[in-house]
């Protein structure tokens, strides 16, 4: 163990290397991380600094409201589902003491963070981290960066689906875009029954129609029981209420564990803003998707008086859908209903407002991975046949611009994330994009500029938690 100051210290070396060139970082961290910062059990080394905000959260067992008069058993943080919104605004050194209070083991991840430079804080049991033990705390300590709409959520098991989760929000210090007022909307699907593995007996979509044999499909969720926004059904929608004029940035967060949604309002223009964290060059729509994972801001402008339908719509599902209400009627009547058009967000809408430029040119390592069901049974989800945990690790080196081209060998969509980066995909920055079914391929590109072991998998939950996971990890 080393002390305080000198593991603040290498922290900083580690922090300002980062801002060098690739060659440098080859050189000089690589070395670094390697060596010293690897704890003697395997994980990264925690350190730390002198926070600007400090939060607690303990993870605990909790009764959920899913209509007026249903309830289920779930899993929270502080008792409230979503979990409190963490805010910060960028740069920001940001701590939080997890406590767990479960019956089982947990860790917290931070979706959209980078956690530049502190791999260990990352939340991945087994990867960065032991798993929290009951009973146990573990502190964790970023840099808020970069700014945006991200979340938080349990990385053990199937957690996530009994709503370990909540909004981490990081304000930018100058915002590309004007608005009056915002509102968070995370968005989730909910299942009464206890989370488990599925088996879907179908292959659909040219697999060889071998579901059938030894029992195996493909593993799937349950079906979901509803839709909640905010942790409301749409029997009590949580309202987003405004005033005439505003312009409202919605922070919309898609939180489910298996269900993607498209979100649209009544007579009312997206434009869309952000795409998972990152701003995007202002595109108007009338409708977006996201993926597990995913989020958009969004402005809307309050220009037609009335108690508008925010609807949050299950996609190649039979999920009930979801519903917010943005209100501005002072006279408190029935919903309005409107139409929707037919313009819905493309990726290749989407602007990066930070330059792309760091990732012209060819790549130095290009990646083929292909998703697919398993072989025969069909009781894991691959990636280039192999099931996380056993699986390689995908190896690059630090400094590199590293190529990822995806290819969709199975009917079902595939939101990937990539821990600690964001990544160029079209035009824009994101960290978690949809690969479409049925032969759908989507390249991405990254920099290797953050050193350490970093889970890129499949957002949709109960895909990760059979196989459909690599750890990429860098330097050696
Ligand atoms: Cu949102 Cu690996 O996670
Ligand atoms: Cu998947």
């Amino acid at each position: 163990m080393t002390n305080l100051s000198d593991r603040l210290t290498r922290r900083r070396v580690l922090k300002t290397g980062a801002l060098t060139s690739g060659a440098l970082l080859a050189g000089c961290i690589g070395t670094d991380l390697g060596g010293s910062l690897q704890s003697s059990d395997g994980f990264p080394e925690p350190e730390y600094g002198d926070p600007d905000r400090t939060y607690r959260l303990t993870a605990t067992e909790s009764t959920i409201a899913v209509s007026e008069t249903e309830t289920h058993d779930g899993w929270t943080y502080n008792g409230q589902y979503p979990g409190p919104e963490l805010r910060a605004t960028e740069g920001e050194r940001v701590r939080v003491v997890v406590e767990n209070d479960l019956p089982a083991e947990t860790t917290v991840h931070w979706h959209g963070m980078a956690v530049d430079g502190d791999n260990a804080m990352d939340g991945v049991p087994g990867l960065t981290q032991p798993p929290i033990e009951p009973g146990e705390e573990f502190v964790y300590e970023f840099d808020a960066e970069p700014a945006g709409t991200h979340w938080y959520h349990s990385h053990v098991g199937l957690q996530l689906d009994r709503e370990l989760l909540g909004p981490l929000i990081v304000e930018e210090r100058e915002p590309h875009v004007e608005y009056d007022t915002e509102a968070t909307l995370v968005l989730d699907d909910y299942r009464s029954a206890e989370p488990r593995v599925e088996y879907a007996n179908s292959r659909r979509g040219g697999m060889g129609g071998m579901g059938g044999m030894g029992g195996g499909g493909f593993p799937e969720a349950p079906p979901a029981d509803g839709t909640l926004v905010n942790g409301q059904p749409p029997t009590e929608p949580t309202h987003v209420d405004v005033a005439e004029g505003d312009r409202i940035r919605l922070r919309l967060i898609n939180a489910a564990a298996a269900t993607t949604y498209e979100v649209g309002i009544d007579d009312h223009e997206l434009v869309v803003t952000h795409s998972d964290g990152p701003a995007v060059d202002p595109v108007a729509v009338d409708t977006l998707e996201l993926g597990m994972g995913e989020r958009y801001d969004v402005v809307v402008e309050a220009t037609s008086p009335g108690r508008w339908p925010i609807r949050v719509s299950p996609v190649g599902s039979t999920t009930p859908a979801g519903l917010a209400v943005l209100d501005y009627d002072a006279s408190g009547g029935e919903l309005s209903t409107g139409s929707i058009g037919p313009r819905q967000l493309r990726l290749s809408d989407l602007d990066s407002v930070a330059s792309l430029d760091p990732y012209q040119g060819r790549p130095d390592r290009t990646i083929d991975l292909t998703l697919s069901g398993g072989p025969m049974g069909g009781d894991e989800w691959t990636i280039n046949g192999q099931a996380y945990p056993d699986a390689d690790s995908i190896r690059i080196e630090s400094g590199e611009h590293v190529r990822f081209r995806m290819r969709n060998q199975s009917p079902m969509r595939h939101p990937m994330h990539l821990h600690g980066h964001h990544f160029r995909v079209g035009n824009a920055l994101k960290d978690t994009v949809t690969v479409p079914g049925h032969m759908g391929s989507v390249t991405v590109d990254f920099i290797a500029e953050n050193p350490g072991q970093w889970l890129f998998h499949c957002h949709h939950l109960y895909h990760m938690d059979t196989g459909m996971a690599r750890s990429v990890r860098y330097p050696e």
